[in-house]
């Protein structure tokens, strides 16, 4: 093997392996491949939290060597979102990664990811409607677009996804299958902050009074799937949950209870044995806030 092309961590600046072209991550690829080791790929847009690390534990559990994708994806982001603002802090990603034992970050610059007049999307179809796909119906083109993208850099054996974005996670799901490529998604569970919020990104956004408040999306979720599971009606206990929210301050987006699997919405036609899923968005202020909980099997 090309010794140029074996990367080592540096101890003494606790920061891993950078690489920003497709080329030089074809090559680290390759060199990996020609000595036996399985790929896995975290794709990620930085503000690492232990949510992400998490991913890259799952990962490792899986391939010998795992690389961690960073790029703040602009074709997911409308024109009014957050993607000037959004948290970029390598250094810190980087020492977080270094910790966690991850091999290379591939941080692409943005001429790698879109070259110029570039025109292709992917669109997945009904699994990327409803839910965040009416609110943000450009986001998940951007997201499936630049995944497939960063699927045909890599080449990785296994790919791994956060339940965190549960809709997400099943769109690449569909689209990996619908376009044969060839990697294995995996998801990871959701993780928590002590208070029950789910680990975001975006969370830094929320002023002291927001982040005081935002566990309460998660407390409306536990007291809708409490119901269900109970055999009560949804549609009251969903509505109860949402004014509680707004009168809290948040304005809801939605916050329904769904197919797990096809993301359905559930009614007389689900089947008594769907796995069902409760999900919401909120938003707190500026910041959008998003969560989802499983609801136990339980004969309906
Ligand atoms: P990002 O929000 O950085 O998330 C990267 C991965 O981390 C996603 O798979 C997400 O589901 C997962 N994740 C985030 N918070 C989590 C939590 N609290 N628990 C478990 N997993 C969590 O999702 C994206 O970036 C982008 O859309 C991307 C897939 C990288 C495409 O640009």
């Amino acid at each position: 093997m090309n010794s140029k092309l074996s990367f080592r961590i540096d101890p003494m600046t606790k920061t891993l392996p950078k690489i920003d072209t497709v080329l030089k991550l074809r090559q680290q690829v390759s060199a990996w491949r020609a000595q036996g080791y399985t790929i896995a790929l975290v794709p990620t847009m930085g503000g690492l939290h232990e949510g992400h690390l998490s991913l890259v534990d799952l990962a490792r559990q899986h391939c010998d060597r795992v690389i961690v994708s960073i790029f703040v994806n602009p074709t997911q982001f409308a024109p009014d979102e957050d993607f000037s603002t959004y948290p970029r802090d390598s250094k810190t990603d980087s020492e977080l990664l270094h910790q966690r034992g991850a091999d290379l970050i591939y941080q692409p610059l943005s001429s790698e990811m879109y070259a110029e007049n570039e025109t292709t999307r992917i669109t997945v179809g009904k699994i990327a409607q409803g839910l965040c796909g009416t609110s943000r119906p450009h986001f998940f083109e951007g997201v499936a677009t630049v995944v497939c993208k960063l699927l045909c850099q890599a080449s990785p054996d296994v790919t791994v996804f956060g339940e965190k974005d549960y809709q997400q996670l099943l769109v690449i799901q569909t689209m990996v299958r619908d376009l044969s490529i060839p990697t294995k998604i995996i998801g990871g569970k959701l993780i928590r902050e002590a208070d029950g919020l789910a680990m975001s990104s975006r969370n830094v956004y929320l002023t002291k009074p927001q982040r005081t408040k935002a566990p309460l999306l998660y407390k409306a979720l536990q007291q809708v799937v409490d119901i269900v599971e109970k055999g009560h009606s949804v549609t009251q206990s969903i509505k109860a949950a949402k004014s509680q929210l707004t009168n809290q301050g948040f304005v809801v987006d939605y916050l329904e209870l769904r197919d797990a699997d096809t993301l359905e919405l559930v009614d007389k036609d689900t089947k008594p044995d769907a796995r069902l899923r409760i999900f919401a968005a909120a938003s707190l202020g500026k910041t959008r806030l998003i969560d989802n909980l499983a609801v136990s099997n339980l004969e309906r």
